[in-house]
């Protein structure tokens, strides 16, 4: 027998379907961009292999790596320094730890519906309880400050946000992100920002939660901005009191993030702007063609997007949203059920345009004959 909050987990709905894929099958499922990271990074990786960086690090990360993320944060707020930055094993850790760290048992935290699958486990598995808020097409899949409002009780602890979002694709006004950060201001609540996609916005501007309310924590990585989600680096920043605590529960998780990466990702970040122009100015136009291309499957209604690299379409068919995935996977186009995101994604499908302009046409062309055929 396992403990209930080992054995209720449930296998990611997104990776059981991927592993019964057809061979050759179009991805239209995938959460990270199809591209290589920057060459520049990966000759610093080699380097750093060389150079002997084989061995353990300090526990909240190498110092270089801190300073350099730190200066990239002083772009949202000019009081950031190292001490505010721990490095984390991408966000997913970072997510991780830092419900750890702030959650005591019975402790309940708001959790976007639909949202990133990890957000209520990992406040379960830190002993809390998560408590959804809704996000609606209707609303342009923002919160509705007054459910939130009416969610908050004397066990919440933090509101965990996420913009621009999985899966919805949507980021967050200013006028949003400042009345949240209001609301946890009046309420004495963290907010807990992940902001892995901070880069992707076609747009308007990504507005850090940071800029607004001193108790954020903000997780972040380099997987999705550096395209190098196998290299699982990424970071919390926040006060120095909660990195200090971050840092120790990290080190009976991880010990450390691993060395010889971390001094690659320095290198990265020096090519980061450079290299997410690219990236972006082809993401666009991918965006353009998957929206034109799913306006034309009638029964599908597509909302407007913003950021990141998904759209999340409503369908008409009375078919629940994991058996329309099966079925278009059966045709040979992985895509995500929206159930896998929450009661609320139920009705919706996800797709990805981190593929290439070939691949989304044609994936989204037998999309439209399978939906056609039912
Ligand atoms: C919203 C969101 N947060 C976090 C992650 C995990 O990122 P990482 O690779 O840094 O663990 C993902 C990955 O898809 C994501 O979509």
């Amino acid at each position: 027998m396992f403990p209930a909050r080992v054995s209720s987990l449930r296998v990611s709905g997104i990776r059981k379907l991927f592993e019964s894929a057809p061979p050759g099958a179009i991805n239209l499922g995938l959460g990270e961009p199809d591209i290589q990271p920057p060459q520049e990074m990966i000759e610093a990786f080699k380097r750093a292999l060389d150079e002997g960086h084989n061995k353990y690090g300090p526990s909240a990360g190498i110092m270089d790596l801190r300073e350099a993320i730190a200066a990239h944060l002083r772009k949202y707020r000019r009081d950031v320094s190292f001490e505010n930055v721990i490095v984390t094993a991408g966000a997913t850790e970072g997510m991780r730890i830092a419900c750890e760290t702030i959650l005591g048992d019975g402790d309940e935290a708001l959790v976007p519906n639909p949202g990133f699958i990890i957000y209520g486990p990992d406040v379960s598995l830190a002993g809390g309880k998560p408590v959804e808020y809704s996000l609606r097409q209707e609303n342009g899949f923002l919160p509705d400050l007054e459910e939130i409002k009416s969610l908050i009780t004397p066990r919440t602890k933090a509101i965990i946000v996420n913009s621009p979002s999985n899966p919805t694709g949507v980021v967050f006004p200013k006028e949003m992100v400042k009345s949240l950060s209001d609301i946890a201001r009046d309420h004495k609540l963290y907010i807990l920002s992940d902001e892995v996609y901070e880069n992707y916005v076609y747009e308007g501007e990504h507005w850090c939660f940071a800029r607004f309310h001193n108790d954020t924590i903000v997780v972040n990585s380099f997987s999705k901005s550096l395209a190098a989600t196998g290299w699982r680096i990424g970071y919390v920043a926040t006060s120095k009191e909660i990195v200090e605590q971050l840092s120790k529960v990290q080190y009976y998780t991880l010990a450390c993030p691993a060395t010889a990466t971390q001094y690659a990702i320095v290198e990265g970040l020096n090519v980061l702007d450079k290299f997410q122009a690219g990236v972006l100015e082809e993401f666009r136009t991918r965006k353009d063609i998957a929206i034109q291309r799913m306006r034309e499957i009638p029964s599908f209604s597509v909302p407007h997007v913003t950021g990141a690299f998904y759209l999340f379409p409503k369908f008409q068919q009375k078919i629940p949203s994991d058996r329309l995935a099966l079925k278009i996977l059966e045709s040979g186009v992985i895509c995500a059920a929206g159930s896998a995101f929450g009661s609320l994604g139920e009705g919706h499908l996800r797709f990805s345009y981190a593929n290439s302009r070939e691949n989304i046409i044609r994936g989204l062309d037998i999309v439209r004959e399978v939906v056609a055929g039912l």
